[in-house]
């Protein structure tokens, strides 16, 4: 294990950006009906929906009226290092997060407040996940590919095991309210992502507004656009000289990246670990 992440609970967090008391206080946290949790497992098109959410949700956001960066809007429930004041923000708040469901508010169970989990492709996942460590200075350690694949596969990166993280939310689905959406969906026919998600926040948005936040949500756009594209996040942490939160934004890059090797590796795990997952994955594995 390297000195950038710690475990708690079985779970890895990042070294200096949350606590164990952090993570704690969020059982309690008080849950709003209207509350939307948009919830992640990294690099599955977090701050893709977290864009989506932010137009649908804020008129002004939409007509760029307001120029509050994306991260600020949907804060990560367990890296408030900065103990921002929840409890004062107005509703509807909207919340991100990557935790595992037994992490979460205990409130959110008995269906307050709603849930929109977005998964992608694990091989996806992965080749994104390998080269946002580029990026991230504080992973002191340059890590191969190989090696990467290993830790992966076991559970030994950030925020843990990619199929407990699904496992443990589908498993535990009907304890919220929650709506289920892939990346792949997403990429394929955004505008009908966008409605599906208006529909189950229940925001009625007329043709010309769903239009927006289709165009404004584009790989291009988001790039450019400083509220979405992570660039505010401090050089500190990151150095945007080795890469990009947008990076390629495509389907099936993994093809690029795995061996003939690498791939079997892959499935045999993916098998095992989801055999008894009664969840229909579109991708071929
Ligand atoms: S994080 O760090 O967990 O918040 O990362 P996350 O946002 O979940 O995942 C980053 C990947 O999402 C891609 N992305 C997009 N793809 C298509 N269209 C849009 N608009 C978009 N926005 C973000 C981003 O490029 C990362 O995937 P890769 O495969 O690395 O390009």
């Amino acid at each position: 294990l390297n000195s950038f992440m710690f475990e708690y609970k079985g779970i890895y967090f990042y070294t200096g950006s949350t606590t164990p008391e952090i993570i704690d206080s969020l059982e309690h946290m008080e849950i709003r009906d209207s509350d939307v949790f948009l919830v992640t497992y990294p690099k599955s098109g977090t701050i893709w929906t977290q864009q989506v959410l932010n137009l649908i949700m804020h008129e002004r956001h939409r007509n760029g009226l307001e120029h509050i960066d994306n991260m600020t809007r949907a804060p990560w429930i367990e890296y408030n290092l900065h103990n921002d004041a929840f409890n004062s923000r107005q509703s509807p708040r909207l919340f991100t997060s990557h935790l595992p469901y037994y992490l979460m508010p205990k409130d959110l169970r008995f269906k307050r407040a709603k849930i929109i989990y977005v998964y992608r492709n694990p091989k996806d996942v992965l080749v994104s996940f390998y080269h946002f460590h580029k990026l991230y200075q504080k992973l002191e350690v340059t890590l191969e590919w190989e090696t990467f694949l290993g830790l992966f596969l076991s559970g030994r990166v950030l925020h843990g095991s990619w199929f407990d993280h699904i496992k443990g939310w589908y498993t535990h689905k009907e304890d919220y309210n929650i709506l289920f959406m892939t990346y792949e969906e997403l990429k394929k026919d955004l505008r009908s992502a966008v409605i599906k998600i208006c529909n189950f926040l229940d925001i009625k948005l007329n043709d010309d507004a769903v239009d927006t936040v289709v165009d404004k949500s584009s790989f291009k756009n988001m790039k450019q656009d400083p509220l979405a594209n992570y660039k505010f996040i401090s050089e500190k942490f990151l150095d945007f000289e080795k890469g990009e939160f947008l990076r390629k934004g495509t389907i099936g890059d993994w093809k690029n990246r795995m061996t003939v090797a690498q791939n079997e590796k892959f499935d045999k795990v993916y098998m095992e670990k989801m055999k008894d997952l009664p969840i229909k994955f579109f991708w071929d594995i």
